[in-house]
């Protein structure tokens, strides 16, 4: 079936690089499952309580912030600040990246320093300049609304609300947060007309000269390892975690790229306002130093070459998504 669609887009597309076009897009091929670690498979009751776990301000010491504040779903799952703002209203040192696609995700944050999504939850929570809260007093005060109470007694049978189980069901609703299908993806699966030609072209682009899909690759669009790509910043990124690997200087994970359209402005410090100037600062390949990626190129981009790798990138976000936010129980 796939052999005829090549062949179709063959006698239909008019140029031999159409062809090789639709072999390179199958690899963006969006995957039919969610991988859920064996220790920790899906459970809908489970996700559900994740769910409001994620959005309940109560996890935080004072009460007034949620993970979702930060990875808010209306931005893409992020925050549209450049640096994400805390619990005490003071700005963090990195953007918040998002939360999507965090099944297909590890290791976390944008140093690595969580190698899973349930490692990675606890620190926001006990973090004074994010939640600024203690497991046990968060366990104290779900335990007295009796909803949470008899949630975490059903689907933790023997545990009920303990650190872990909080943690796991976090993390169980984290993994179900997938960015819905897009017009990119609805060309990938054969459908021409879903993106313009100009997205087309700006694919070809990502994926030959600019050399983007070097660190961004597969259907998510990262390779989730480090590169310093040649940013202003004093932050060592991952070097605090491979100390003497110069390489690991500035480095840090390369960010999926699905929805980005939603997630401005960007980078570990919301450095850029807008894709453009991301497509800029890749052309001009960085600022030269001992650390930067040696996948990091040069290229001349005209104003087509910029305006069709922005309309590539907005044609990977989802057409139709509506999130309802769970209701949270009183007491
Ligand atoms: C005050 C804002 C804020 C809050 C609240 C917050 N986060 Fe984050 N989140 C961030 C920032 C900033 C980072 C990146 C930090 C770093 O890399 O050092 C991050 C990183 C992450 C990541 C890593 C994403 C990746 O691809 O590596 C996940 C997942 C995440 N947060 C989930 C959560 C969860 C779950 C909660 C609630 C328990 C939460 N966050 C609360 C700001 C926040
Ligand atoms: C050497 C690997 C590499 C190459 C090549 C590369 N990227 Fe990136 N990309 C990254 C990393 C790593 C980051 C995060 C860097 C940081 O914050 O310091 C990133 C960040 C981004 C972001 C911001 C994402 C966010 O959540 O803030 C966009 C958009 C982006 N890249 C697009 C592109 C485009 C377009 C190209 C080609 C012109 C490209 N990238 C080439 C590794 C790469």
């Amino acid at each position: 079936m796939k052999q005829l669609l090549f062949l179709l887009a063959v006698l239909v597309g008019s140029t031999v690089s159409a062809f090789a076009n639709s072999t390179d897009k199958t690899d963006y091929a969006r995957p039919l499952t969610i991988p859920f670690p064996a220790n920790a498979p899906y459970d809908p009751g489970i996700a559900t309580l994740g769910k409001m776990l994620f959005f309940d301000p109560r996890l935080s010491g004072a009460q007034n912030i949620s993970c979702a504040s930060c990875h808010n779903p209306s931005f893409g799952w992020e925050t549209p600040v450049e640096t994400a703002i805390g619990a005490a209203n003071e700005p963090l040192g990195r953007h918040a990246p998002t939360a999507l696609n965090g099944a297909w995700g590890g290791p976390f944050f944008w140093d690595g320093r969580a190698a899973t999504l349930e490692e990675q939850a606890a620190g926001p929570i006990t973090a004074e300049v994010e939640m600024n809260a203690t497991f046990e007093e968060v366990i104290t005060r779900l335990s007295q609304v009796s909803e949470y109470k008899a949630w975490f007694t059903k689907l933790f049978p023997g545990k009920g609300i303990t650190r872990d189980t909080i943690l796991q069901a976090i993390a169980t609703y984290e993994r179900t947060v997938v960015s819905g299908w897009s017009p990119f993806d609805r060309w990938v699966e054969g459908d021409e007309t879903a993106i313009p030609d100009n997205a087309k072209r700006g694919f070809d682009l990502f994926v030959g000269e600019a050399g983007c899909a070097e660190c961004h690759s597969g259907w998510n669009f990262s390779d989730n390892d480090f590169h310093d790509i040649g940013l202003g910043t004093e932050d060592v990124g991952r070097e605090a975690l491979e100390t003497g690997n110069i390489r690991m200087r500035h480095a840090f994970k390369t960010p999926g790229l699905r929805n980005i359209a939603l997630r401005a402005p960007f980078m570990h410090a919301g450095q850029l306002p807008d894709l453009e100037t991301v497509i800029l600062h890749y052309a001009t390949g960085g600022i030269q130093r001992e650390s930067l990626s040696p996948l990091m190129i040069t290229f001349e981009p005209n104003q087509r070459d910029l305006d069709d790798l922005v309309a590539f990138m907005e044609s990977l976000t989802e057409s139709e998504t509506i999130l309802p936010t769970p209701i949270l129980p009183a007491n």
